[in-house]
C-alpha cells in the first residue's frame, strides 16, 4: 500500500467513514458514549427506552462475563454496579456483537473468552477492578473491526498471507499498513473519548511493555489474548499463537498450577455463555 493510501485509510478508520454503514442504534450509543458529558442516568434512560437492549445489557450482566454473584433484574442496578467506564464498554460491547461477527467469524467468541479470561486472571491476582479488566479484553481486537470494514477484501488476503507465512495477524499488517489493529482500535476508541486506561490496553496488547497508562490491565489482557488463541476458542484471524511478552507474563507470576486453574476456570464459564449472547 502507498504512503498516500496509508493514510487515507488512516484518517477512514480514525473518522469512521463506514459509520452509514452500521446499525442506527451501534450509531446512537457511539454519539451518546463518546459524550464526555454523559452521565450514567443518561445511559441509563437510553437503555431503558430500547427492550431490546434492556435485554442485552441484562443478559449480559448475568452472565459469566461478570462475575456478580445473584441475580440482577433491573438496568438501573446494572449500571450502577459497573460505574460509567464499565457501562460504556458493555454498551459497546453489546452493540458490536453483531458487526464483530461479520467483520471475522468467529471474533466474537475470540473476544468474549479474552473478556472471561482477563476477568479470571485479574480477579486471582487480587486486582481492585475485574469487571474493568473484562470490559478491555471484550473490545481488545476492535482495531479488527474497524479495519475489516474499510478494507474487507484486502484484510481477507492479509490473514490468508498470515496463515500461508505462519505469523501472527498483526506482523503481516504492519508489513503492509506500517499500523496495525492495535493502533486502530487505539485512533478510534480514542476519538470516541473512551477512558484513557481502556484506550491503552487496546493499544498495547500486543506490546504491553509499552502501556504506560494501565500496564496491569495490558499485561493481564496480553496473556488472556494468548492462552485464548493456544486453548482455540473462537478465531481471530491468527493462525499461529503469538509470542508471549516474558516482561507481562513475569509481572502476573503465574505458575504452571495457576494457569491450568485459570484455563479451567475460563472454559467452564464460555460453556456457561454459550447461547447466552446469541
Ligand atoms: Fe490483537
Ligand atoms: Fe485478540
Amino acid at each position: 500500500m502507498r504512503d498516500s493510501e496509508r493514510k487515507a485509510l488512516r484518517y477512514k478508520i480514525e473518522n469512521l467513514s463506514n459509520l452509514p454503514t452500521i446499525p442506527g442504534v451501534l450509531k446512537r450509543i457511539i454519539r451518546l458514549i463518546e459524550n464526555p458529558k454523559v452521565s450514567l442516568s443518561d445511559i441509563g434512560a437510553f437503555v431503558t427506552k430500547d427492550p431490546a437492549l434492556t435485554t442485552k445489557i441484562l443478559k449480559m450482566v448475568n452472565s459469566p462475563l461478570y462475575g456478580f454473584p445473584g441475580r440482577i433484574s433491573s438496568v438501573n442496578q446494572a449500571l450502577v454496579l459497573l460505574g460509567l467506564n464499565v457501562t460504556k464498554g458493555l454498551l459497546l460491547g453489546v452493540s458490536v456483537f453483531e458487526l464483530m461477527q461479520k467483520a471475522m467469524t468467529g471474533l466474537w467468541e475470540h473476544s468474549l473468552a479474552c473478556a472471561i479470561c482477563s476477568r479470571i486472571i485479574a480477579q486471582d491476582m487480587g486486582m481492585k477492578d475485574p469487571e474493568e479488566v473484562s470490559c478491555a479484553g471484550l473490545l481488545h481486537d476492535l482495531g479488527k473491526v474497524a479495519i475489516a470494514l474499510e478494507i474487507p477484501g484486502i484484510y481477507q488476503n492479509y490473514m490468508e498471507e498470515a496463515k500461508e507465512k505462519r505469523l501472527p495477524l498483526y506482523q503481516i499488517e504492519d508489513e503492509h499498513l506500517s499500523f496495525t489493529h492495535a493502533h486502530a482500535g487505539g485512533w478510534v476508541t480514542r476519538k470516541w473519548n473512551f477512558p484513557k486506561s481502556l484506550i491503552d490496553v487496546i493499544e498495547f496488547h500486543h506490546k504491553p511493555q509499552l502501556s504506560k497508562v494501565a500496564p496491569d490491565h495490558s499485561n493481564v489482557v496480553h496473556i488472556a489474548d494468548i492462552l485464548v488463541r493456544a486453548r482455540g476458542l473462537g478465531f481471530a484471524g491468527d493462525y499461529v499463537v503469538p509470542p508471549v511478552n516474558p516482561k507481562a507474563w513475569e509481572r502476573l507470576g503465574l505458575s504452571e498450577e495457576r494457569v491450568v486453574n485459570i484455563l479451567s476456570r475460563m472454559e467452564e464459564d464460555m460453556a456457561e455463555s454459550e447461547g447466552v449472547f446469541d
